[in-house]
């Protein structure tokens, strides 16, 4: 699957120029006929000339012992013989040389093209490398031109909604109606006007208008545009991990339309506007399901391994996962990679979303893979908290508990309604001991 990838990749469209392509086809010319060659060696001479040399002088030798008294003509042809071989054999390692050599040079040919290709793309221009310490490469990928023919009524609603052409969009369905009014209760409090629910069934769509809430909500056409025959069906009835799927495939749009999304599950609260608070350096922004310094932004677990003596500690680089319900995005190529990969891979596989959205944009290059290598920024896991943060840590420090965080995710528990309440009523309505009731985990 991940060849099948990397054939779709740049590695087509090299195949352009007629003058190297016919270089090409003689250089595949070339191979084959040696690989030809060296097969015919190898049928007639299956254990190569110098492992048979030794019989040949073994057998040699015999008809050395019946003949050599009859005649030294004879010995004179053996000889002949012998350097005959000799000469043959050495020929057949010289074309086995030529052969590794020419496949070897094709072989970094094709790579420096490839690599060389990839840079005049990325950077457009080569540049000499500034004084130590200068020295900063680029996370900001620029940005894709916008391209309303993707969807022409998603881009008259996007015009009137966006702020800066960016804007905070959650997916919702009839299953999570009470926690998406808990949502968008709290952002009209906290006065964000850049906000769309995009609904993903009727009763959905007519609540939000209802209320007053931007909502949008996909009709015929443009469903059999997309040609899902799945959608709708996960759409009306899909749980929480289908439904996230979804979220990678409905995404793309907004991002070819040339806007930046803050994806947001419909399990938190906003307390603050999240859009004063971002970098907007990096393709993808993203909150954490790390808890402290370590688990959020990297560290080196040492795994140790006794019997290896000396060598005994191997280090290892880790991370807690991104949360793939909260993160904002921006309209790249390397974004849009991104979603397309991860939604290419739920629709193929039976996987967790977030492990897939980690998987995607943690591995790096390695034989048989190409990695994304998109930009990443890992957002302050005290300002953008999970629900683990806040009840395993912050409610029970008395510093902590005085700050008021942007957004609360609740994503660490399984009773999100009833804790997302008690987190409005603390940081919203003052009351000191509304977070006391709830474990710090969930009971099971
Ligand atoms: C954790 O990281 C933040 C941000 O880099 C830093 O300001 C803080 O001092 C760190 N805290 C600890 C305990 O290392």
């Amino acid at each position: 699957m991940i060849g099948g990838r990397r054939e779709t990749g740049f590695s087509k469209r090299d195949g352009g120029g007629g003058g190297q392509s016919f270089c090409r086809s003689r250089i595949a010319a070339a191979i084959f006929v040696g690989i030809f060659l060296g097969g015919v060696f190898a049928f007639f001479y299956p254990d190569g000339f110098f492992v048979s040399s030794p019989s040949v002088h073994h057998s040699v030798a015999n008809s050395d012992s019946e003949v050599i008294t009859s005649s030294c003509a004879s010995s004179e042809r053996i000889n002949m013989l012998k350097s005959e071989f000799i000469a043959a054999s050495e020929k057949n390692a010289r074309f086995k040389m030529q052969i590794r050599e020419l496949t070897e040079k094709l072989q970094l040919a094709e790579q420096r093209k490839d690599n060389a290709q990839k840079q005049v793309l990325v950077l457009g221009e080569q540049q000499k490398a500034g004084p130590f310490g200068t020295v900063k490469g680029s996370r900001t990928n620029p940005t894709v031109v916008p391209d309303e023919s993707v969807n022409p009524r998603l881009a008259k609603i996007l015009e009137k909604v966006a702020v800066n052409r960016e804007l905070i969009v959650t997916l919702a369905n009839s299953n999570v109606k009470d926690m998406l009014e808990l949502w968008f209760t709290n952002i009209k409090r906290v006065g964000i006007p850049n906000y769309l629910v995009f609904a993903l069934d009727e009763e959905i769509a007519s609540f939000c208008q209802s209320k007053d809430v931007p909502v949008y909500k996909r009709d015929n056409d443009e469903v059999k545009r997309d040609q899902d025959k799945n959608f709708e069906s996960i759409a009306r009835t899909g749980g929480n991990h289908a439904v996230s799927g979804l979220k990678f495939r409905i995404l793309r749009e907004f991002l070819q339309l040339g806007y930046s999304v803050l994806l947001s599950d419909v399990d938190i609260i906003y307390l603050k506007n999240p859009f004063n608070h971002l970098y907007r350096d990096s393709d993808v922004e993203s909150m954490t399901d790390g808890h402290n310094n370590m688990t959020a932004y990297g560290y080196d677990d040492v795994f140790d391994e006794p019997t290896m003596g000396w060598a005994r500690y191997a280090h290892t680089m880790r991370l807690w996962v991104y949360n793939s319900g909260f993160f904002y995005i921006r309209p790249t190529i390397p974004s849009i990679e991104l979603l397309d990969r991860v939604a290419g891979r739920l629709a193929r596989e039976n996987a967790w979303d977030q492990a897939v959205f980690n998987e995607e944009l943690f591995f790096p290059s390695y034989p048989g893979y190409e990695g994304l290598h998109a930009s990443r920024r890992t957002m302050d896991y005290y300002l953008f908290m999970n629900s683990k943060v806040l009840f395993k840590t912050v409610r029970k420090d008395s510093q902590l508990s005085k700050l008021k965080p942007v957004i609360i995710h609740l994503n660490y528990h399984p009773d999100k309604f009833p804790r997302m309440k008690a987190v409005v009523d603390y940081y919203v309505n003052g009351k000191q001991d509304a977070l006391s009731p709830f474990p710090d985990g969930s009971d099971w």
